[in-house]
């Protein structure tokens, strides 16, 4: 809808009326830096979404408190008080649907996704992950890239599909891996490209720019 709007006011040259912003889900499981910096580029007006909900799952997660300053309600669906992965996914499906999501944004999200998620929200779901993929899915990428040995690391932002960390890719980001680099030290240089990968991409979305061909993604002007 929104890209053909787009491509109607392009056409006609009538400039449209202001839609609007489209309305966002965040999934997150730890800390939130990611989170906080939608939030952050948000209120700096440089993001024309509106950040509908925050869902956690670890009751002790930082995000929750991040959430909660910027005056988002943060929901918490603890995944141990649900007796399937399907349960939980239609839980989050419906706090999704109370807050009229249009995209959902898995920044930090740590539980894997059922078809109880993906098939409400088709081409809907982002997710950021800490290499470029397809190397180094799954859990402890960034410690992968390092054990591999690998000169170059980086995070990609891709769409979710059932096999984790799979899905096409929207956008990507190289960073160097120097000889010196310890975790800590690669996962701060990777970081720095995510907050600017993960917004940059939202933003995309919310200006109806993206245009997903089987596996290929095309960004308009
Ligand atoms: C990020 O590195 C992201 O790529 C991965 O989980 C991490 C979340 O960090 N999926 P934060 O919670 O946003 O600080």
């Amino acid at each position: 809808m929104r890209s053909l709007l787009r491509i109607v006011e392009s056409r006609t040259n009538v400039p449209l009326p202001p839609q609007p912003k489209m309305r966002i889900g965040v999934l997150a499981s730890g800390n939130g830096s990611n989170f906080q910096e939608l939030v952050d580029q948000v209120k700096a007006g440089q993001l024309p979404i509106k950040i509908a909900t925050l869902i956690y799952n670890n009751p002790d997660a930082q995000v929750a408190a991040r959430a909660a300053q910027a005056g988002i309600t943060p929901v918490l669906l603890d995944h141990r008080q649900f007796t399937s992965r399907e349960a939980l996914d239609q839980a989050i499906v419906e706090t999704l649907q109370t807050h009229k999501v249009e995209l959902v944004v898995m920044a930090g999200w740590m539980r894997r996704v059922t078809e109880v998620l993906i098939h409400q929200f088709p081409d809907q779901i982002l997710n950021i992950h800490p290499s470029l993929l397809p190397a180094f899915r799954g859990a402890k990428a960034i410690e992968q890239a390092l054990d591999y040995g690998v000169k170059v690391a980086g995070c990609s932002v891709h769409l979710v599909r059932l096999e984790v960390d799979a899905g096409p890719i929207i956008a990507q980001a190289a960073v160097p891996v120097l000889e010196d680099d310890t975790y800590k030290t690669l996962a701060e240089r990777i970081h720095q490209e995510e907050y600017k990968l993960l917004p940059q991409a939202v933003g995309w979305f919310a200006q109806g720019r993206v245009h997903i061909k089987g596996n290929r993604v095309a960004i308009s002007e």
